[in-house]
């Protein structure tokens, strides 16, 4: 199988050679064919800025996406896009109603919040721009409910509110890929930027266990907990199988959880380590108590552990002081193959438009819904909010990494090993970043009712 990928790999690689090769023939010893080379290709260039002109595309875009998704969708919807804009503030009382998680992507030539040359806090694989990604129009996309309006982002404000307190994401890449976002959205309003640094002087790597930056102007940290699942992994209890190399204790919070929680704002995710192939096949089994549970699915062992974060934001956190969401699974973009065989998102310039594209993520959604439906019985847990992303980023096969993930000086990956999981930066983290802003805005406005509404089920 591996063969096959690398011989099919190395016929793309030889096309590419050969028309290498044929542009290299085309040198100064043969001038007339390198002038006439020359002039069709410039004339070629020019012909396509003339009938290619950028803001017409824009509009173009802007059009479709406005109209395409919502042809199928309800009248309301209809009537909404037939506006152009919405009315509806989200932060406005009325805004309760809006879901800001239902809406669509559309052109703002505003964007994007910050240039990543900008932010020293990004770490190379999210770099995408100075790694050699030619196209930038999915860093032009703003996120916009169908029903109301998120207030723009502003960073000072953000960091105003922030003041004093502790931000903290937990969780696996994709969480790391949010955190760096929005330590960039911040970091923007901070002209002096060596008053933000890593309190133990640590540098931004994919493998610290965890990392706490700190705006010293506003006393606020902004930190990342690696902790894909969790739950503990550790040893496998003596006795075990042969085949188990380590357990995933499903029943015991990550044990370094009590540095989670006294957080201000606290933003878990989990979801992209839990499959066959980052457990089970690895030799990770399952584990309650002290019993390991040899025949459970990857589906329960995952139910279980969220349960058991459940369970623990029932009876550690205090949900009056510390504002808990969970970040739902980022969708994943690998066409022809998986990430290890050849699957790609390379060339994809643009979302996807029109209906919502099928998800094989359903069931990422189903059991935490499964878990939460549950525990409605519990206030502590209906006090969390969702941050549900996972629709909104289903349409943006255009925002990944795909083979511009590793530094300047390496150039492209190969195109069998592209990164269709983590997102360019800047990029679609940065929406969610812009949910999160507004949500925290609506809880400081309406801070002395109950304003976080319960979880509510897919409609
Ligand atoms: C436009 O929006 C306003 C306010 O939301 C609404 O009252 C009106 O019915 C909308 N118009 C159309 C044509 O949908
Ligand atoms: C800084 O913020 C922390 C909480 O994150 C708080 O305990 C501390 O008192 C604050 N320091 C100052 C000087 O306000
Ligand atoms: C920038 O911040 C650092 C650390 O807080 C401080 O030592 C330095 O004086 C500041 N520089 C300017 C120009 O304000
Ligand atoms: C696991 O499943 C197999 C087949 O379904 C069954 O024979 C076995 O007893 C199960 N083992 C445990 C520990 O439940
Ligand atoms: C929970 O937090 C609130 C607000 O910070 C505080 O007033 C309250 O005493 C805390 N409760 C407990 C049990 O620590
Ligand atoms: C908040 O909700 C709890 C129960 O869910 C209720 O007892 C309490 O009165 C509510 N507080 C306010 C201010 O509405
Ligand atoms: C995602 O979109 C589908 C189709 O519109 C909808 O049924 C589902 O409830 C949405 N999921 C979430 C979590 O909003």
């Amino acid at each position: 199988m591996t063969k096959s990928t690398t011989s099919k790999d190395q016929e793309g690689t030889m096309t590419h050679l050969d028309f290498f090769k044929k542009f290299k023939r085309l040198n100064p010893l043969e001038p007339s064919l390198a002038i006439l080379g020359f002039f069709l290709v410039t004339l070629l260039f020019i012909s396509c800025f003339y009938y290619l002109d950028y803001h017409t595309v824009a509009r173009g875009i802007t059009w479709l996406n406005l109209y395409g998704p919502l042809s199928s969708s309800t009248s309301a919807a209809a009537a909404a896009a037939a506006n152009l804009s919405v009315s509806l503030d989200f932060l406005d009382e009325a805004g309760d109603v809006c879901d800001i998680f239902d809406g669509n992507w559309v052109w703002d030539e505003s964007y994007p919040l910050y240039q990543s040359q900008d932010c020293p806090f990004l770490d190379g694989g999210f770099r995408c721009t100075e790694n050699g990604r030619p196209d930038s129009f999915y860093t032009m996309w703003r996120w916009q409910p169908k029903d109301c309006n998120l207030p723009r982002f502003v960073a000072g404000k953000m960091l105003e509110k922030l003041r004093n307190r502790r931000v903290v994401f937990v969780g696996d890449s994709i969480g790391r890929n949010q955190w760096e976002s929005l330590l960039c959205m911040l970091s923007s309003a901070v002209p002096n930027k060596t008053s933000i640094y890593e309190v133990n002087g640590n540098p931004i790597t994919k493998h610290s266990g965890f990392l706490v930056f700190k705006f010293v102007d506003f006393n606020c940290t902004v930190e990342y907990y690696r902790s894909p699942f969790l739950v503990v992994q550790g040893r496998a209890p003596a006795g075990s199988p042969k085949k188990v190399k380590v357990t995933l204790k499903v029943d015991k919070i990550d044990w370094i959880s009590n540095k989670w929680r006294d957080a201000d704002v606290l933003i878990l995710n989990a979801g992209h380590w839990w499959n066959y192939g980052k457990t089970i096949r690895e030799g990770c089994y399952f584990q309650e108590g002290e019993e390991v549970k040899m025949n459970m699915s990857v589906e329960s062992a995952y139910q279980r552990s969220l349960e058991t974060v459940m369970d623990w934001i029932s009876s550690q956190v205090n949900m009056s002081k510390t504002y808990v969401l969970f970040r739902t699974y980022s969708t994943v973009h690998f066409r022809g193959g998986d990430w290890n065989s050849g699957g790609g998102c390379h060339l994809e310039t643009l979302p996807d438009f029109g209906s919502l594209p099928v998800s094989d993520s359903d069931n990422h959604f189903k059991i935490l819904y499964d878990v939460l439906t549950e525990r409605s019985n519990k206030p502590q847990v209906m006090k969390l909010d969702l941050l549900k992303v996972t629709n909104m980023t289903l349409w943006r096969k255009d925002g990944h990494a795909s083979v511009y993930y590793l530094g300047p000086e390496t150039g492209p990956a190969s195109l069998s090993r592209q990164d269709c999981s983590h997102w360019c930066l800047p990029g679609v983290p940065d929406s969610w970043n812009e949910l999160l802003y507004a949500l925290l805005l609506k809880r400081e406005s309406f801070g002395r009712r109950n304003s976080t509404k319960p979880s509510q089920p897919p409609s």
